[in-house]
């Protein structure tokens, strides 16, 4: 696996997820083949799962890690090409980037979209920056178009939770107080369906999601329609297509809670985190039996350790075969 962006980049997600699970479940004993190697995990925004999973994956892979927080601790970055740098961005992302591709084997980055300009963001112009001037392989802990690492770990959940061989799995819209990024949405379509579960997407109308992940989906309007008889119902917020980046500040009704979920008795809950209380989703509903979501915060660790090993054999390989042959 030479970089993990999408899912285009996890090749059969039935092996990466049952390759996880044997490691978390301890059937494949820990490997140490990462001494060596050098990750360095830079965040453009904030984290708490992704920050300490990844970490904490790379670790026992034997790696060593450096974290930054760029937008705190580091100079603020230029991105635009032939400019005149006297405004207030000291370093060039040529540089920046390009210094930390000598420092690193192997560079995680979690760059949002800034929700202003969709051709910018859809182009990932930031993640694209740092690939190129770094010349190192990049994992993404979040980018502004997907989420890949948090949807390995919502499928592993899925996995082990499933009673179904095709279980019925929902994405509803849940309301928000900010414009929230569509990344973890778009990924999330895009593995469920990937991995040919029966994916059901409910939103009101104006919030419909980029084509080109959720093709293949079941899309309504009525949240009642979609949650009945669901496997697992996963609760997200995003901002709108069109006017891009906008929140939607009606619709305050298609917050889930208990009652709505009388259809679908059976039905787990997901919620990626963090999760505003009794706005996206009830409290109750976070606190019951029902709740997935410590769960999926726990696989981010077996799915972000199987995409390092993947990583890490990649880059053993290429380094004992440069030429290809
Ligand atoms: N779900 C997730 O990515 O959490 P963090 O933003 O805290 O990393």
């Amino acid at each position: 696996m030479k970089q993990f962006i999408s899912v285009t980049d996890a090749g059969s997600i039935d092996m990466l997820v049952k390759e996880a699970l044997a490691m978390k479940w301890g059937v494949l004993p820990v490997n140490r083949l990462g001494v060596g190697l050098k990750l360095g995990m830079v965040f453009l925004n904030p984290s708490l799962r992704t920050r300490l999973s990844t970490e904490m994956a790379a670790k026992n892979l034997g790696m060593e890690v450096q974290v930054l927080n760029m937008t705190s601790d580091s100079w603020g970055l230029e991105f635009a090409e032939d400019v005149t740098m006297d405004g207030d961005k000291p370093e060039h992302v040529k540089e920046a980037a390009g210094v930390l591709g000598r420092y690193f084997d192997l560079i995680a980055l979690r760059s949002f979209p800034g929700l202003k300009n969709k051709e910018e963001d859809d182009s990932e112009m930031v993640f694209r920056a740092f690939a190129r001037y770094s010349g190192r392989p990049m994992l993404s802990m979040e980018s502004a178009t997907r989420h890949p690492l948090q949807s390995l770990a919502d499928l592993i959940t899925i996995h082990e939770h499933k009673e179904k061989k095709t279980p019925k799995v929902v994405l509803t819209w849940a309301p928000h107080v900010k414009p929230l990024p569509r990344a973890v949405s778009h990924s999330f379509a895009e593995w469920v369906l990937a991995a040919g579960y029966d994916l059901h997407i409910a939103h009101p109308p104006g919030l419909e999601l980029d084509e080109e992940y959720t093709r293949g989906a079941n899309i309504t309007h009525d949240q009642n329609e979609a949650l009945k008889d669901a496997d697992f119902v996963y609760v997200k917020s995003w901002s709108k297509g069109d006017p891009y980046g906008e929140l939607h500040k009606e619709d305050e009704n298609w917050m889930l809670n208990e009652a709505k979920l009388a259809s679908a008795p059976n039905a787990r809950i997901m919620h990626c985190l963090p999760a505003r209380r009794n706005v996206e989703l009830s409290g109750a509903l976070l606190d019951s039996p029902r709740s997935l979501v410590l769960a999926q915060a726990e696989n981010r660790l077996w799915s972000a350790q199987v995409v390092l090993k993947r990583m890490i054999e990649s880059i053993h390989n290429e380094a004992s075969n440069p030429s290809g042959y």
